[in-house]
């Protein structure tokens, strides 16, 4: 509920456990809560007038310093981080927002942009009179979830025009010191480790300058306790819904209260806001919880899936993939693909996905990207016998694209080398051979649009796997004015969600799988568009644990495309069992990536037995709570434990990591059951109260598990 208290001019969002507040006090906004639920009380005694002597402010006011911001900005004595930054055309930088007004409506959604829906909106309209600049602040909150997002439109109301060099979502300070952060950084095939840091005096800053999300710096941050653990204590959450380049920061300021905020990158940033004209940031989702980074997890969980991921795909059954990738990399032609087909048939492999080289001259990385028009002399006859085939064996057929790419040795290069981003004069650098196109121009989005629908429209294809393999250099577009070109980075983020708007939606039929040179462009922004995202290139077991760990702070396991590949595994070399494979793979939405067509039949005969079991715990994996056991950074094993909403089932996955003599056993204790209920085990029957599994927990029996062995348990209500 969005509730406005006039006796105090404080806006109150609360559902049942988290409340947010802030109050209006002498036209500016004023933070004052962001946590666990609290009463209607009037917080104004939470300003701490600590600072140093030097600060200043309006007269008779308190400097800025010394209360906590809910929209700070520049030059009136807030000498913290802005959340927005401008300047008029005298140059003045100084930022004077005072309140207008607010109302209260259901949650639109901005056009163009990537958003949470079904939510209620309150929005805040402030004016700076002087400037011409009218900033509406966006809140939504939901019933069913403990998260509000926040984002903002800043228009030019005014008739100079003015330069906006930092356009924030959001800023706060929290009420209570929140002295360390998790983020999460890596690499491609090493994506999402948590690093957890204490902040100091100062700014502590994550951020992306590649104008994608990256696999370095996931836009997310967690802010937590000194004492807050994976099931206790107080953790905030942020996640930015945007895939271009971003800064989040967390500053500690002279009274110990800690500031948050973050959105578009400002580095090479500035953008021409003429009059009438409006910017509308990216939405950021902001999740509270007092029951540790589990709890805050669940949060962000249920909002992606209940909020974000288009519905029709939330909850229902995945297809189950086999995926030629590693099977054959460039060097396949119709009898090698007939083969994998063949030897999917009836093993419970819905689907086959044609992977990177079936267009243009492609047998390696270095042409062919851009030119979308089947290479008839690799694949005879084009796609439709492969597809042909698939459907006699009862297959859906899926294809490879990454739409955004072009190599200089194309056909398209070759017509229009201006459509590749490069800078006048400058080098052109290039990323495994290719460039990428420059999406802030119509023409090439609509080439974009036009060469995909083309082979969309004339094949019956269910599944697209959507690529992105480098990033930006070279940022400029002959397409911008001089004046704007600080504009590109988020320019490219519009065009690539106008494609996608065109492809993703104009095609309601096909299923959309995300990638980028694995997982690095992993975020919210991409889950709106593709219910799924290709976790990482690295499908080593031992290795996903860490990577599906790190990625489930944030994100559902319902996101995560899983594959169980051959060994030794092609990014690290370590042989795991097949059924290790299978059993973490099965921790997403799960598929297949080896030659099927090459293993002994005594694997190929597992792969029914595999896929029965997962989807007999699909609907948990894809709609269940996550509870987080025992954590492959910190420990000799890796558990996940996901549990029904209603509590009646729970399914247990464990892996026990290296092999030790005559060591102590290990207890598993689970989370989340009803205390009173019992459970019993499906297959050995075993039954135990909610409250012994949780309490007393599992006994893993590590004096007699070998390296990388998993088990599970699967449980339901009794
Ligand atoms: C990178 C992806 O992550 C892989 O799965 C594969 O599709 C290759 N690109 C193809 O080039």
């Amino acid at each position: 509920m969005i509730t406005f208290l006039k006796e105090t001019n404080t806006f109150f969002l609360e559902n049942e456990r988290v409340t947010y507040a802030f109050g209006i006090r002498n036209g500016e906004l004023e933070h004052l809560w962001f946590g666990a639920k609290i009463g209607h009380d009037d917080l104004t005694y939470l300003r701490t007038g600590i600072g140093s002597g030097c600060d200043a402010g309006l007269p008779g006011r308190y400097s800025p310093n010394h209360h906590s911001q809910e929209l700070p900005v520049y030059g009136q004595g807030d000498f913290r981080e802005p959340m927005l930054t401008w300047r008029g055309e005298n140059g003045d930088l100084c930022a004077e927002l005072r309140y207008v007004s607010h109302r209260i409506v259901p949650q639109q959604k901005t056009p163009g942009m990537p958003s949470t829906f079904g939510g209620e909106t309150l929005e805040v309209v402030m004016l700076d009179a002087i400037q011409g600049i009218e900033v509406t602040l966006l809140y939504t909150l939901f019933d069913d979830v403990d998260a509000i997002t926040r984002s903002c439109r800043i228009r030019n109301v005014g008739e100079q025009t003015v330069r906006l060099t930092r356009a924030y979502s959001f800023a706060l300070d929290l009420t209570v010191a929140a002295p360390e952060a998790i983020s999460l950084q890596g690499a491609w095939a090493r994506e999402r480790t948590p690093e957890r840091v204490p902040l100091h005096h100062g700014v502590w800053s994550i951020d992306s300058k590649r104008v994608t999300s990256s696999s370095q710096l996931n836009p997310f941050v967690a802010l937590v306790e000194k004492d807050t653990t994976e099931n206790a204590g107080s953790a905030w959450g942020v996640s930015l819904v945007y895939s271009s380049s971003y800064r989040l920061f967390a500053e500690v300021g002279p009274n110990g209260r800690t500031r948050i905020g973050g959105g578009i990158n400002d580095f090479a940033f500035d953008w021409t806001l003429c009059p009438e004209e409006t910017l509308a940031t990216p939405e950021v989702i902001l999740a509270y919880s007092a029951e540790g980074l589990g709890g805050m997890s669940r949060i962000f969980h249920d909002t992606l899936r209940r909020h974000l991921i288009t519905p029709r795909y939330v909850g229902a059954s995945r297809p189950v993939v086999i995926n030629n990738w590693e099977a054959t990399y460039f060097h396949f032609d119709k009898e090698k693909l007939f083969a994998i087909i063949d030897a999917s048939a009836g093993t419970g492999i819905d689907t086959f996905v044609l992977d990177d080289g079936w267009f243009g001259k492609r047998d390696d990385d270095h042409s062919g990207l851009g030119d979308w028009f089947v290479n008839t002399q690799k694949l005879e006859g084009g796609l439709n016998p492969i597809i042909d085939r698939c459907h006699e064996r009862g297959l859906k057929f899926g294809l490879w694209f990454e739409p955004e790419m072009v190599n200089p040795d194309s056909d398209l290069y070759r017509a229009h080398p201006d459509w590749a981003i490069h800078a006048p004069g400058h080098a052109l650098c290039e990323g495994r051979n290719q460039c990428v196109l420059d999406l802030t121009r119509p023409e090439v989005r609509d080439y974009i649009v036009g060469a995909v629908s083309d082979i969309l429209s004339n094949h019956e294809i269910d599944y697209v796997k959507w690529d992105y393999n480098r990033n930006i250099t070279e940022v400029y577009s002959e397409g911008l004015p001089a004046d704007r070109q600080g504009e590109f980075a988020h320019r490219y983020a519009l065009g690539l969600y106008d494609i996608c708007e065109r492809l993703v939606f104009g095609f309601p039929n096909v299923f959309f799988e995300g990638c980028a040179s694995g997982g690095a462009r992993f975020d919210p922004a991409i889950l709106y568009y593709f219910p799924q995202i290709w976790t990482s290139d690295n499908s080593d077991a031992y290795a996903r644990t860490q990577i599906q760990w790190g990625t489930s702070l944030c994100y559902p396991l319902s996101a995560m495309s899983c594959h169980v590949s051959v060994c030794p595994n092609h990014q690290t070399r370590r042989i795991t069992p097949l059924k290790t494979r299978a059993d973490i793979a099965h921790l997403g939405a799960t598929g297949y990536e080896l030659n099927v067509s090459h293993m002994k039949p005594e694997e190929l005969e597992q792969i029914p037995a595999q896929i029965a079991d997962y989807r007999a715990m699909e609907q948990l994996v894809m709609e269940g709570d996550l509870w987080r056991l025992a954590s492959p950074f910190d420990s000799n094993l890796f558990a996940f434990e996901l549990v029904s909403k209603d509590k009646s089932e729970a399914h247990v996955t464990l892996m026990h990591v290296l092999r030790t003599s005559n060591n102590a056993v290990e207890m598993l204790r689970l989370g989340g059951l009803e205390p009173d209920a019992v459970y019993e085990c499906v297959g050995d029957g075993a039954r135990y109260h909610g409250s012994t599994l949780m309490n007393v927990g599992l006994l893993v029996p590590t004096n007699r598990l070998v390296d990388f062995e998993t088990l599970v348990w699967h449980f339901k209500k009794i």
